[in-house]
């Protein structure tokens, strides 16, 4: 065995917000808990928008997300509430309600089946005419031809949740390591700890590889223990509102425009988030004009007078992929690596729930109900009977 200069109950590879709040909540639970990541707090959370989209991001065949999906954005308020008493920090978490409308006739039509899909699973959603739209929304292009309100898809900003996440982290005990981890260890099939960029060698009963997107390919790790996960890259914008301007936007607003879904997040702050591409590019993570300039445009057939805005800010992340858009959650197939990865477009609104499960897991070593189908295993190459 390597000798250990650190040990602990748990190791987390990666402080994005997955990470962050599995470690939060280990510690919490009296583990011994270290976070190993160059810059914790950084990651996809920094690019996401922060949508809680749980119905208007629904999709076809994914009705056993949407119970993980609504789960996590029940629980929003609660976690919130504790993070913010925890941490002296805000979130920003807003419950502003997401307006989704149609800017031609294709776009409607989508739009009502959506909500016929919505309603046959129950979901609180109220289809609204074009004159409805525009009267919640005045900003609204007067071509908008119809839509759909959902008082329960609310915001939370990423960026001062990440912030919260790690002082609460660094509050409850965490022990964070700056620095990558070169490869996983491993001693008779079983994953013992990791051996980090400068050397350091970390010892841990459980790791839990919360690496995002580069979850996928971490050294060490046997192949068929690795989690299918992908990058798929995501262009966003961020405008300001300038103080004293009427207010733009009172919630989310969102639209498929050409086939390409745009959403627009007005913060408390002033800022307008204008999101987002979904590219399978790799690594790439490159702004391009082509990205910023579709963004631009289906936001202004949307808003027409988001284009007086001052644009601040443009940026590109990796969304964690998996084959299913749902995430990994539990034991993987080496013994003592845990996975909370694969999130894909909801790691902000899976967080507490994510934080729950995996302390559960951690603890207790049973998975709770909820979130058994999101084993791992469930990408596990079967023997089919003859
Ligand atoms: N959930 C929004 C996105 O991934 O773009």
């Amino acid at each position: 065995m390597h000798p250990s200069r650190h040990r602990y109950d748990v190791l987390v590879v990666g402080g994005g917000i997955i990470g962050l709040v599995t470690a939060w909540r280990a510690a919490q639970r009296g583990l011994r808990t270290a976070v190993a990541d160059p810059a914790p707090g950084g990651g996809a959370a920094h690019v996401a928008a922060g949508m809680l989209a749980a119905v208007t991001e629904l999709q076809y065949g994914e009705q056993t997300l949407l119970d993980l999906n609504l789960a996590s954005a029940r629980r929003y308020p609660s976690f919130a509430a504790e993070l913010e008493d925890a941490t002296g920090l805000g979130l920003g978490y807003r419950p502003c309600g997401t307006l989704a409308v149609a800017l031609d006739a294709d776009d409607r039509a989508g739009l009502r089946e959506l909500h016929t899909f919505q309603m046959s699973l129950g979901l609180e959603s109220e289809w609204l005419s074009g004159r409805e739209c525009r009267r919640l929304e005045p900003m609204l292009a007067p071509g908008v031809r119809g839509g759909l309100r959902v008082d329960g898809d609310h915001q939370v900003d990423p960026r001062r949740l990440a912030a919260a996440l790690l002082r609460a982290a660094e509050l409850a005990g965490v022990t964070f390591h700056r620095d990558s981890v070169a490869r996983v260890e491993t001693v008779r099939d079983r994953a013992t700890g990791a051996v980090l960029d400068d050397g350091t060698v970390i010892g841990a009963e459980q790791l839990v590889l919360a690496a995002g997107s580069r979850s996928g390919c971490l050294p060490g790790i046997p192949d068929h223990a690795l989690p299918p996960v992908r990058p798929v890259k995501g262009q966003i914008l961020r405008l300001r509102v300038p103080p004293g301007y009427a207010p733009f936007l009172s919630r989310t607003v969102r639209a498929v425009v050409r086939g390409g879904h745009v959403y627009l997040v007005p913060r408390e702050n002033g800022e307008l988030v204008v999101g987002a591409t979904s590219e399978e590019l790799g690594w790439d993570t490159a702004i391009t004009a082509g990205g910023v300039y579709e963004l631009l445009r289906d936001a202004h057939e949307l808003v027409p007078g988001l284009t007086e805005l001052p644009l601040v800010e443009t940026l590109a992340g990796l969304r964690p992929g998996s084959p299913d858009n749902a995430p990994l959650l539990g034991r993987s197939a080496l013994p003592g690596l845990l996975l909370a990865t694969g999130h894909h477009r909801n790691g902000v609104l899976l967080t507490p729930v994510t934080g729950d499960i995996m302390a559960e897991v951690l603890t207790t070593g049973s998975v709770p109900e909820s979130a058994r189908p999101f084993s791992p295993a469930r990408f596990s190459l079967q023997e089919q009977p003859a």
